[in-house]
């Protein structure tokens, strides 16, 4: 892999600090930058929290807050950098104002990567004298413990940035997939909400409550699919199979062309989910700190198991 000297990281916030971990523990220099002076005081201790969640010891802890430079605007940031990623926050006009200074203080060659979750590449990038070495990158929150990447290419990308982005991601330990077109939620959101949209349909419709579903996802395929995708498991069960099932059922299946009128008169009511105490079920902070406890210490032990495989 292309040995590379210096990584930027644009936006100090959640998904920020987790990719500047990731990157700084893979050995790289990342310097880092934000305009809130409390993100930009706080990310090294907010890394330092991290790692001792990875249960990473003190003497590697020191070498990755090391590899850690905060900088107090963009243009001292990106100043000689060979890769940026941008994690601001997701408004397309931040993200134009951001792209537009990086192009303004940024090497020439330097691959530029929006870790946008739903704004099209495209439209982040549509601006920049440079987009042909303009991707995105979508990391998965916590950035930090979850292997996938998406790298997304746009019609403009050049393939030799979106490879060195991919093999830059593979060799700091993430598990990069390329996407070869931009289109709205890459793969894993696509993939995510279509179940998402039948699991609100099933309890719009009475069929069961959000118990029920949530209770069938982890009690059933749930507990596969860290290890076998959809589609291997339609090889491993014949694509014969598959067949005769979607012929069965997929007719049957919630097709109703934007967000569902159920979610969105929750949304109306208030029922915002653990923020708010309600949402498909009823959350108190106990139990809602105690269930982001739990999914932090699943994936650190999946990280462990599959790891010792
Ligand atoms: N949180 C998630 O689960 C998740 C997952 C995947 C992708 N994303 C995407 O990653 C990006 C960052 O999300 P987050 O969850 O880290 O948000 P966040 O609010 O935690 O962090 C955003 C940071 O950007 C900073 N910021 C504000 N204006 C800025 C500017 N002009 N230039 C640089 N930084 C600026 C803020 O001070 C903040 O620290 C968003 O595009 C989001 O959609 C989030």
């Amino acid at each position: 892999m292309k040995q590379v000297s210096l990584i930027s990281v644009i936006g100090g916030g959640l998904m920020g600090h987790g990719i500047a971990l990731t990157l700084a523990r893979a050995g790289h220099r990342v310097r880092v930058t934000d305009p809130s002076s409390e993100a930009r005081q706080s990310l090294k201790a907010r890394i330092t929290d991290s790692l001792r969640l990875l249960e990473v010891d003190d003497v590697k802890t020191k070498l990755v807050i090391q590899n850690v430079e905060v900088c107090e605007t963009i243009a001292p940031a990106v100043k000689n950098a060979e890769i940026i990623f941008e994690a601001g926050p997701e408004k397309l006009e931040i993200k134009h104002q951001i792209f537009s200074d990086i192009e303004n203080y940024a090497p020439k060659n330097a691959i530029l990567a929006s870790n946008t979750s739903v704004i099209p590449i495209t439209k982040i990038m549509k601006h920049l004298n440079g987009k042909h070495r303009a991707l995105g990158t979508h990391w998965w929150n916590p950035a930090h413990m979850i292997p996938l990447v998406e790298v997304v290419k746009t019609q403009w990308t050049e393939a030799k940035y979106a490879k060195i982005m991919f093999d830059l991601l593979e060799a700091s330990g993430k598990t990069p997939v390329m996407v070869e077109k931009d289109v709205a939620g890459f793969i894993g959101n696509r993939l995510q909400h279509a179940l998402w949209r039948e699991a609100i349909s099933l309890v719009e419709n009475g069929i069961c409550d959000a118990e029920a579903v949530d209770t069938v996802v982890k009690a059933s395929f749930g507990r596969r699919l860290a290890v076998l995708g959809p589609l291997e498991n339609a090889d491993l069960v014949g694509t014969d199979l598959t067949l005769d099932i979607h012929q069965n059922v997929l007719f049957d299946l919630e097709r109703h062309a934007g967000p569902s009128p159920y979610l969105q008169e929750m949304v109306k009511r208030g029922e915002l989910g653990m923020k708010t105490g309600k949402g498909f079920r009823s959350w108190t902070d106990t139990e809602a700190m105690s269930m982001r406890m739990r999914v932090s210490k699943h994936l650190q032990k999946l990280e462990g198991i599959l790891n010792n495989k």
